[in-house]
């Protein structure tokens, strides 16, 4: 892979899907969904979708030393996306998502985070020449120290929400969160040092630079299939289209492109699309 070089410090999870069924209510048991296990994790789910988009990739992670791990692993290992920094435990679990999907593709998911909450930044490398890319699955203290042994370009996304350092925001040349998370972040987003970018589901994407509105793009409409794990392809695709030199509004297409084809099919990794298939969406968009 000659693509730009990122490092993913992330999660690795097993996804057990029941699609199918409507999203329970607290307290309520539904019936009628049917059961599907998918490779994912915020961590892993970007990691793949830079590799299949063109990137070189490392992942940075922790699972346990149990069967989910193959299982969790092995999209990542045949698309190439080295492995070598990747620790199983023997006394932790593989992270496991419960995902609930509703006929209309929407999702609720719980996590069991398992080995991806006993990360430490004594096992991080001491410095990332590469570009670095993590998300909050992992523990915060692990992502602020490696964002604070970043070199290069550093890219977060604040999903799911959570307490986060001002030092990592001010450090960041890429922040992308949703609608809630952005809401969550407040006026510290004004803190952040390179570009915020609010997603919104099937609604209007937004960069915003230094407060102000660098550009601003229309997801293509689809029909969603799953949702889970659109807006890490989304993520992986703005940063790989940023590190390639595109300027905000045609990375922010690529992204959307991206995330549009794989909310048309179910999983989050399974459905993760590769670059050919991101090229021809937008040729067909434009032509
Ligand atoms: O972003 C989607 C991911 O969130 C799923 O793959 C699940 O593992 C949870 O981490």
């Amino acid at each position: 892979m000659t693509g730009p070089s990122i490092l993913v410090v992330g999660s690795v999870n097993l996804d057990l899907v029941a699609s199918g069924a409507p999203l329970p209510r607290p307290g309520e048991t539904v019936i009628g969904a049917r059961l599907e296990r998918h490779p994912g994790g915020k961590g892993a789910n970007q990691a793949l979708a830079l590799a299949r988009l063109g990137g070189a990739v490392r992942l940075w992670a922790r699972t346990g030393a149990d069967p989910f791990a193959d299982e969790a692993l092995a999209l990542l290992r045949a698309a190439g996306v080295d492995l070598s920094l990747v620790a199983q435990l023997g006394d932790a679990h593989t992270g496991v998502a419960l995902i609930s999907v509703s006929p209309e593709g929407e999702n609720q998911i719980t996590v069991a985070s398992g080995a991806n909450s006993r990360g430490s930044p004594d096992d991080l490398p001491p410095t990332i020449e590469d570009a670095l890319l993590c998300q909050l699955e992992c523990p915060v203290d692990l992502v602020a120290a490696a964002v604070a042994r970043a070199r290069g370009f550093v890219a977060l996304n604040l999903a799911p929400f959570g307490p986060i350092p001002d030092a990592c925001i001010e450090r960041a040349d890429l922040v992308v969160v949703n609608a809630l998370e952005a809401e969550a972040l407040g006026p510290r987003a004004a803190r952040i040092g390179g570009a915020l970018v609010i997603t919104a589901g099937a609604g209007r994407v937004r960069m915003m630079r230094g407060g102000v509105m660098s550009a601003e793009v229309e997801p293509p409409r689809i029909k969603a299939v799953d949702t889970t794990g659109a807006g890490d392809v989304f993520t992986a695709g703005l940063l790989l289209a940023l590190l390639e030199g595109r300027d905000d509004a045609a990375a922010l297409a690529f992204a959307c492109a991206a995330a549009a084809l794989a909310a048309t099919r179910p999983g989050a990794q399974t459905a993760c699309p590769d670059r050919a298939e991101v090229d021809a969406f937008l040729t067909g968009a434009n032509g």
